[in-house]
């Protein structure tokens, strides 16, 4: 006969081996490789092994324990608490102890039967068969052994003026691909630059070069490992006039393999509902810093006021430096001079820079402010720092300078008003 003091005695031992369970692969694991991981860990993706099944997992185990402990997978930057983005694919404690946890309990397998149904395979288009594709002029031989970044000049031959609802960018070679940006050359100056080497496109480490991306409305976004394609939400577009061209601007990694190419390829999709705004992407930045060799805390700020009757919302934000920065911070300061985190990156790695699109848009008063910190490390004990010997570093373009740079990507209120954004240099 159980008592009832033996019976609430069962109860807490069956909750202390609730606790102590044993996660499963099947049940537990795998679903969150598929939340987290899958996005780059599979077949023909960037990283170099896929985690989709039980036998690679238990082939990776103490890799993936070392790296999941460690933090560098999976490689999600903005800091939690500041705000919060769509298909964010970082960990969070208790998953990263559930996978920590099952590595050591000697993996077990569960029950396949509890396996989730595997992510469907959307093709190379994720959004549906695109309106237009165009892409890269030739198949580029990616350089071997040192990163390189080029810019690709593709015309767009428009008969008309085209609103695009989305764009997704395809890349040819996800082994090298680190990321794009693209921009609407809409002036044509890039020819200045394309193919003065003797190869189509030409050298481009921080922009597009001078001239060639103007104003507010001449980013397209872009692709980073782990990025999906989405829809801009209703009535929102991105513009690419008549005659205009579209820049890539492609980072390749080096991965030390001979034989490498790539020509990626972008899908464009038309606004199929009629267009009131236009995605604008305000760079918030400062380009007259000097970083001194050896500083290793430098902070750098800029500040930009939303001007009056231009209120906006934002949708999405892309902080970028270079090599010598270690953290950035976006916040809006309200009229009231309330802070609103937009994003916060404590630990700047050039290699993942992505395009952060917000959970939930944030509004923009006119006349709220925009402010980013940047802080560089400029000494010697910063391993990226690409110059030996030190030197003072500014604002440029060239692996060698620096940039402190928030892109916002917002949409105003009121449009037909010109909202260019100046760029000072
Ligand atoms: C955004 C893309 C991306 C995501 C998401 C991602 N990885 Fe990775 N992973 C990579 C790339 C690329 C490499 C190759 C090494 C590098 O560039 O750091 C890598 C390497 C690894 C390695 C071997 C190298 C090391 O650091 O030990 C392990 C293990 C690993 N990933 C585990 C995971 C796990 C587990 C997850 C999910 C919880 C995950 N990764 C999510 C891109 C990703």
């Amino acid at each position: 006969m159980f008592t009832r003091h033996t019976l609430a005695l069962f109860g807490l031992l069956a909750f202390a081996s609730s606790v102590h369970a044993q996660y499963n692969y099947s049940k537990d694991i795998s679903r969150i490789f598929q939340a987290k991981c899958q996005q780059c860990h599979r077949e023909g993706d960037v990283a170099p092994f896929a985690l989709d099944s039980y036998a690679t997992a238990v082939a990776w185990s103490e890799d993936i324990k070392n790296a999941v402990s460690q933090k560098r997978m999976p490689p999600w930057k903005p800091v939690d608490g500041y705000n919060s983005f769509r298909d964010a694919w970082g960990l969070n404690d208790e998953e990263r102890s559930m996978v920590v946890n099952w590595v050591d309990a000697g993996m077990p397998e569960g029950d396949p039967a509890d396996l989730p149904e595997p992510l469907p395979n959307t093709g190379e288009w994720a959004l549906g068969d695109p309106d237009m594709i165009v892409k890269m002029p030739i198949e580029f031989a990616v350089p071997a052994r040192k990163d390189t970044y080029r810019c690709f000049v593709i015309p767009t031959s428009l008969a008309a003026d085209q609103f695009l609802s989305a764009i997704q960018y395809l890349p040819g070679n996800r082994q090298v691909v680190h990321h794009v940006i693209a921009y609407v050359d809409k002036t044509g100056a890039s020819a200045k630059y394309d193919g003065k080497d003797g190869s189509p496109g030409y050298d481009c480490f921080g922009g597009p070069g001078d001239g060639v991306a103007e104003d507010a409305t001449s980013m397209l976004g872009g692709w980073a490992p782990g990025v999906r394609a989405r829809f801009l939400p209703d009535g929102i577009a991105m513009k690419l006039p008549k005659g205009s061209k579209i820049v890539l601007q492609v980072h390749y990694f080096a991965n030390g393999k001979k034989d490498q190419t790539d020509q990626t390829k972008v899908g464009l999709y038309y606004s199929k509902n009629s267009v009131n705004k236009l995605l604008a992407f305000l760079p918030i930045l400062n380009t007259g810093f000097k970083l001194k060799p050896g500083e290793e805390n430098a902070e750098v700020t800029a500040q930009f006021a939303i001007p009056p009757f231009y209120d906006a919302t934002v949708i999405l934000v892309a902080p970028h430096m270079h090599l010598l920065g270690k953290q950035i911070k976006l916040e809006k300061i309200g009229i009231d001079k309330k802070v609103d985190p937009l994003i916060y990156i404590n630990d700047w790695n050039f290699s993942w820079q992505g395009f952060y699109t917000l959970e939930t848009p944030m509004p923009l008063p006119a006349l709220s402010q925009l402010k980013v910190t940047c802080n560089f490390d400029n000494s010697d004990k910063n391993p990226k720092n690409p110059n030996n010997p030190l030197k003072t570093v500014g604002w440029g373009e060239g692996t060698e300078d620096e940039m402190c740079v928030g892109f916002v990507g917002v949409v105003f209120d009121r449009q037909g008003l010109p909202f260019v954004s100046k760029r000072t240099r």
